[in-house]
């Protein structure tokens, strides 16, 4: 289909919305201040596969950030697609089942080879997946986000 146009302020903090754009589920989170924090820290980055999203096939360039978002924003906008073989991940935004390694923030798991990502969809390293999620075009109209031209 053509663009994905959403309203920003009918998302609460912490919740996730899931549009879809060419065929594929496009996951729009919104994430806390906490959270943001935490996206720099060298204790997550270092357990990260491509920390700098340095893979330029992943993002666009003005999402080469610590939030991969556009000026940094809370709002993050990011393909429903593992990397390793397309199953769609899954979002543990706070709370974390007991099985998966105390160590991680929270973030995205993915159920088909337990692949995990941080809240930017950054890959974890020692998994499965081979790049960070991703982010496709988009930009704002005021507080509208457009995803896709
Ligand atoms: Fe996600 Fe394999 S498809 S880990």
């Amino acid at each position: 289909g053509g663009p994905v146009s959403v309203d920003l302020s009918k998302i609460d903090v912490g919740a996730m919305i899931t549009e879809e754009w060419r065929g594929k589920p496009i996951y729009i989170l919104k994430r806390s201040p906490e959270v943001m924090k935490e996206l720099d820290s060298k204790a997550l980055k270092d357990r990260l596969l491509d920390p700098e999203s340095d893979n330029a096939a992943q993002q666009p360039a003005y999402a080469k950030n610590d939030a991969r978002a556009i000026n940094d924003s809370d709002i993050l906008v990011v393909e429903g697609v593992c990397t390793h073989l397309g199953c769609a991940p899954k979002l543990f935004y706070e709370v974390q089942p007991e099985s998966f390694d105390p160590k991680w923030p929270g973030g995205f798991f993915c159920p088909c080879h337990g692949s995990k990502y941080d809240l930017s969809g950054r890959v974890f390293s020692g998994v499965p997946a081979p790049a960070n999620l991703v982010v496709p075009p988009h930009h704002y109209d005021g507080s509208t986000l457009i995803v896709g031209e």
